[in-house]
Parts: C-alpha cells; sequence; structure tokens
C-alpha cells in the first residue's frame, strides 16, 4: 500500500455517486484510523470509542492536512496538524488553541456500513444510502469459508479492471499457471438481469489449468468447470468457480468464490480488494499460503503491469473513442461499461433537474 495522498491535479473522472463502494477489509480498520481517497474525494476512516467505524471528509478545514494521518481521542478523529477534533457527524468537537470551540467548523459525513468483513461507503447523497442494496459476500465472513486476500493500490482505471475479471479469456495468456481451454474455448455467454451483468465460462469435461488441478488434485483427469462472473455496479464483482467430476449436476459441484472490488482513487488508479474462498482444507494454513501466493501473483504480478500499461497507452484518452476492437470475449465488459454510463447519465440529468435519480 502507498503511504503518500496521490496528487489530486490531474483530469477529474465521472463517476457514479449514489452507490456502495469497497472501502476496504472491515479488520484492516483498527485502532488506527486512516486516510484514503476515493473516487477523488479525501476520505478519513476512523472507528470511535464503541469500536463503530465511520467515513468523514478527510481534508482538514483549517490547512488541509489529512485527518485520516492523525489520531482517535476520546471517540473523534484529531488532526495531526494542529489537533482540531472531528466528531463522527463531522463536527469540530474540539479546538486546543486559544479562541473557543469552533463548531461551525465541519467535513462530510460519508454513510459507511460494516458488513461481510467489508467496509462499504457510499459517495452520494446520504439520505438514498440503503444498505439492503450491498451485494451478498456473506461467504467472506462465514467459517464454513477458508478465506484468503489481498488489497492494494493499482494504477489503471477501475473500468480496465472490471473488463479484466468479466473477460477471463485472458487467463490462457498473462497466467501461465492457469491455461485452461475453458477460457478461450468452452462455451460462454453473457447476459443482463436489470442492473447487474453476467459472464459464464463453462467446460463440461476437460482439464482445468495446472495450476488449479494441482491445487484440487486432479491432475491429469478431466473435470467438469463452470465459471460465473456477476458484475454489480460501478465495479464489485463476484467469481464462482464451480468444478466436479464430469457428469456431476450443477448445485453439487464444488465452489471456489472470489471478490473483485474495484473502487476508483483516481482516474488513473484503483484501489483493489480480491478474496478467494474455499470449503476444503480449512484451516490448513500451509496451504492458504501457497493459494494466496499463487493468486496474489497472478493479480498484482501478471494482471496489474498489464492494465497499467494499457492505461498508460491510453493517454487519458476516452476508451470509446479509440474505438476499440471488440472481440466474443467483451460480452460482459461492454454490457457493464454500457450499463454504468447508463447509470452516471441518468445521476447527471437529476442533478441538473433537482430530482432523484
Ligand atoms: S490543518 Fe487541521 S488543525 Fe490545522
Ligand atoms: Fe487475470
Amino acid at each position: 500500500m502507498r503511504d503518500a495522498m496521490p496528487r489530486l491535479t490531474g483530469t477529474p473522472g465521472v463517476y457514479l455517486r449514489n452507490a456502495w463502494y469497497v472501502a476496504g477489509w472491515a479488520d484492516g480498520l483498527a485502532e488506527k484510523p486512516q486516510a484514503k481517497v476515493f473516487l477523488e474525494e479525501p476520505v478519513a476512516l476512523f472507528r470511535d470509542a464503541a469500536g463503530v467505524a465511520h467515513a468523514i471528509g478527510g481534508r482538514c478545514p483549517h490547512r488541509f492536512a489529512p485527518l485520516g494521518a492523525g489520531e482517535v481521542i476520546d471517540g473523534a478523529l484529531q488532526c495531526p496538524y494542529h489537533g482540531l477534533r472531528f466528531g463522527s457527524d463531522g463536527r469540530c468537537v474540539f479546538n486546543p488553541h486559544p479562541g473557543g470551540q469552533v463548531p461551525q467548523a465541519s467535513v462530510r459525513v460519508y454513510p459507511l456500513v460494516e458488513r461481510h468483513a467489508l467496509l462499504w461507503i457510499w459517495m452520494g447523497d446520504p439520505a438514498r444510502a440503503d444498505a439492503a442494496t450491498i451485494p451478498d459476500f456473506a461467504w467472506l465472513a462465514d467459517p464454513r469459508w477458508e478465506v484468503v486476500r489481498g488489497a492494494t493500490c493499482a494504477e489503471g482505471h477501475y473500468e480496465l479492471y472490471s473488463d479484466n475479471i468479466l473477460d477471463l479469456s485472458h487467463a490462457n495468456f498473462v497466467h501461465p499457471a492457469l491455461v485452461a481451454s475453458a477460457f478461450t474455448e468452452g462455451a460462454r455467454k453473457f447476459w443482463q438481469d436489470g442492473e447487474t451483468v453476467h459472464a459464464h465460462y463453462a467446460q463440461p469435461d476437460d482439464y482445468l489449468s495446472v495450476g488449479i488441478s494441482a491445487i484440487l488434485g486432479v491432475t491429469g483427469r478431466k473435470q467438469a468447470f463452470d465459471g460465473h462472473v456477476i458484475w454489480h455496479a460501478p465495479a464489485t464483482l463476484s467469481f464462482d468457480f464451480r468444478t466436479g467430476e464430469p457428469g456431476t449436476p450443477y448445485d453439487q459441484l464444488s465452489n471456489m468464490p472470489s471478490l473483485h472490488a474495484f473502487t476508483p482513487e483516481t482516474a488513473d488508479t484503483t484501489h483493489y480488494l480480491w478474496a478467494t474462498g474455499r470449503d476444503f482444507a480449512v484451516g490448513d494454513a500451509e496451504f492458504s499460503q501457497t493459494m494466496r501466493g499463487a493468486l496474489e501473483y497472478a493479480f498484482e504480478h501478471e494482471d496489474m503491469p498489464l492494465i497499467r500499461d494499457a492505461h498508460r497507452l491510453m493517454a487519458g484518452q476516452d476508451f470509446w473513442e479509440l474505438r476499440p476492437l471488440v472481440l466474443d470475449g467483451d460480452g460482459g465488459g461492454i454490457r457493464a461499461r454500457r450499463q454504468l454510463r447508463k447509470m452516471i447519465s441518468a445521476e447527471m440529468i437529476s442533478a441538473e433537474q433537482g430530482t432523484p435519480a
């Protein structure tokens, strides 16, 4: 993770505001507050005296220091620069300097929900934040699943990262250990269901990749494979990777579910949280370590550098104006991009008209 704040001087991006974004792993926010940037807005994350997590504006209104780099005193967040303290309602609750209190000083409050081992932040109108619309990742906090996970900040636009998960055909070229004909030759289907986009890959009787066969203990044996990616706007994806002996009914295939959550930091950088669960070898720390290492390598050392370089070669130009060639595997990514544009446009029009989107 990078320690310094990103520079916020580039071309501003356009984002969906009224949406839940993943702000981090819940247990990653302990007593020490965090200074983050989401959608180019500085945000401070902290826990109050009761341990409840909060998100408030991250730029101190005095001399603009990062509030999240401060500390929590008596349940309020103290600015690291001159010590003003802000409560979870965003108001200044303490001024250590002569001149009295300054309760008129305040920062914005962002709805924040702790759910499924994650912190979810709402970057739009607080009155519209409905926790019931947070996607279901209950397995992340369910002890029946052993979960390996990671978090990093990646260079590249967040939609390029969503494309990457929706189009698994890249696996054969980017991830040598994951080469499998299921990704490039298997049956695939893309569709939209309301505001979610689906990508489905299936191969009923074929070899899994070398790496995954070894993990599952099926080296040299053909298997049924079913991969189902679901995209939730703006860029939170699940990927169910189901396998079993050929002919196994779908509901009896074993599943390794994944989370890939992309939250834009800026138009050029993306917070990337990932996790993969398994319901076998639960409690096997050595197995987890091997699995975590392999996944971290694939995501952070194979996917990320390619996407970073593609982003750099786009040089800030609009994706559609570059007239991208559309291949068969793009059916999910393109639906997701169109759906997101539609939601952002609706939000912008309603903001202009002063009506709810
Ligand atoms: S910058 Fe925060 S108190 Fe001065
Ligand atoms: Fe990948």
